[in-house]
């Protein structure tokens, strides 16, 4: 295993569905972490990755169930502090001989208020200062005995455990979730864990990127790299990193599908001609992706057109770069662990994301992924560090698929170009506006529907369209942004104005769940 030179903490995750706010909590104290399933953390595995403190994560199990999720037993006799959360908590106790009992009545799911013991706690600093304090609980079992040691800190109404130690070896238990929002005191509690674990918090950024420089020529050597490029922060940001990396050996191939926004290829293009002298192919490959698409309206054929045909641009691309061996994506850590199930098995698919699913294994490339372990900010931030112009580093994500899923429905040239347009104005208002950076991403979808409209004294009959503006964190959840109704007025008006071919205009106020961010 490559040893980062930092002081390491392991996530031992048992499955549940926040274990990476874990991380994004860490990472906030400049402390390094790696989240690993449980299955892959053996003895051996420990040993070799040396962790300054352990955490064990929440998860979907009941230790009641047969071949339940278990920590190698080691992890109790490393000498270093863990903290085991809900499931993780329950696991720690049957492992140190304490006990659990099913949930009968004492499930607890939401918002619950713990009130503190009398002994204080180090954990605790910060908390308790004006009472009872709110925390996320997400349990069906609860710890109804303690394992020899262990103290009690906190209680709540159906956790008599809800926040445990043994002091003496280091061993933290707490039955709810630290990591959410809505323990507002979580970020309290970790930020002291890591301090009573004896972390520098001097994982930075500017650390982040040299490690990252060193891993990808460790593993590159003086093989040729490709990296495809969509314009999106997270391929450019790869492709600079890499760049810093291993100089020339990296091509970037920019594949024009067809399916940009207006003004993109320039942009994109633009961007890296003018800062970076990365050598960069400008595949324009529009009527191969628009040919293939054609007459297709179901949302994942189109997906998995598109993606195909992104695996033979690039491969024909390889052959031309001195043979590449490897491909570069700008995978992030919320692709990575919405791709895996706790289970190992196959995971629900909500879309086919093509820099994740099916790319890789046909392939004959091995995969340089450098942002695979962060979140959506912090690649923003590598990004300012690696000194990528602002107007790049704030950009909105765009999908792989690009319009293609802004199209709902069969794609036409003539929608497309509509779409341009109206998209094209909409980003204009944000932008006058001053709501650009407040916005995780806003687009216009092109609506499979005419509708009647009447403009001067004629009939219309024109496509319908739907503007999209979300607020998120990491995309995973999402809400619709609250335009005041001037804003959205204006634009309508603007859209319709200036876009021959839309006499509608609706605004989209799902949030994700229970839709999608984008509308296919
Ligand atoms: P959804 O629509 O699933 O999207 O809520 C979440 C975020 O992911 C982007 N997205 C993609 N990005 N390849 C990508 O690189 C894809 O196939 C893809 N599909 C969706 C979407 O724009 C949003 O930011």
């Amino acid at each position: 295993m490559k040893q980062s030179t930092h002081d390491r903490l392991l996530i031992i995750d048992f499955g549940s569905q926040v274990t990476q706010l874990i991380a994004r909590r860490l990472r906030e104290l400049n402390v390094y972490c790696e989240i690993h399933p449980f299955q892959k953390v053996t003895d051996d595995f420990l040993r070799a990755f040396a962790p300054k403190a352990v955490i064990l994560s929440g998860g979907p199990a009941s230790v009641f169930a047969d071949g339940a999720p278990m920590p190698p037993a080691s992890v109790f006799e490393l000498g270093v502090p863990v903290l085991g959360i809900c499931y993780g908590q329950q696991v720690m106790m049957q492992c140190l001989g304490g006990k659990v009992e099913r949930g009968h009545g004492t499930a607890e799911f939401g918002r619950a208020y713990v009130t503190p013991e009398a002994a204080t706690l180090p954990l605790l600093d910060g908390w308790f200062a004006e009472g009872d304090e709110q925390v996320w609980m997400s349990h069906g079992d609860h710890v109804s005995k303690l394992a020899p040691g262990f103290q009690v800190y906190g209680t709540s109404p159906n956790a008599p455990f809800a926040i445990t130690a043994d002091v003496a070896r280091n061993f933290y238990a707490v039955q709810f979730h630290p990591e959410v929002h809505h323990t507002p005191k979580g970020a309290a509690l970790y930020a002291n864990f890591v301090r009573l674990a004896g972390f520098q918090g001097d994982w930075t950024m500017g650390a982040y990127k040299d490690e990252a420089i060193r891993k990808i020529r460790e593993q590159v050597g003086d093989g040729n790299v490709i990296c495809g490029l969509s314009g999106g922060v997270d391929s450019s940001v790869a492709a600079v990193l890499i760049h810093e990396a291993i100089g020339d050996q990296l091509t970037c191939v920019y594949v024009d599908t067809g399916l940009m926004r207006m003004g993109e290829s320039d942009e994109v293009v633009g961007m890296f001609r003018d800062n970076y002298n990365i050598p960069l192919i400008h595949a324009d490959e529009s009527e191969l992706f628009l040919g293939a698409l054609d007459g297709q309206s179901d949302p994942e054929t189109k997906r998995k057109i598109i993606g195909k045909l992104f695996i033979d641009v690039f491969e024909k691309h390889a052959k031309t770069v001195g043979n590449a061996k490897f491909l570069a994506q700008g995978t992030l850590y919320p692709d990575v662990i919405e791709s895996v199930s706790f289970s190992g098995g196959p995971s629900v698919t909500i879309k086919s994301h093509h820099n994740v699913g099916g790319l890789p294994e046909r392939m004959d490339m091995a995969l340089v992924e450098p942002l695979r372990e962060l979140f959506k900010d912090e690649v923003r931030a590598l990004g300012r560090e690696l000194g990528l112009p602002e107007s790049f580093v704030g950009r909105h994500p765009f999908p792989g698929p690009g319009l293609a899923i802004r199209c709902p429905g069969e794609i036409t040239r003539e929608k497309l170009e509509i779409l341009r347009k109206a998209d094209a104005v909409y980003i204009d208002q944000i932008r006058k506006h001053g709501l650009y950076d407040e916005i995780w991403q806003a687009f216009v979808a092109v609506l499979p529907v005419r509708t009647v409209g009447v403009m001067g004294d004629g009939r219309t009959y024109d496509f319908a369209c739907a503007l999209r503006a979300v607020t998120s964190v990491d995309g995973m959840t999402a809400d619709y942004y609250p335009f005041s109704h001037e804003f959205l007025g204006e634009t309508a008006t603007r859209i319709i104005n200036e876009v021959q071919g839309i006499n509608r205009v609706t605004y989209d106020i799902t949030s994700k769940p229970p839709g999608t961010i984008e509308w296919e």
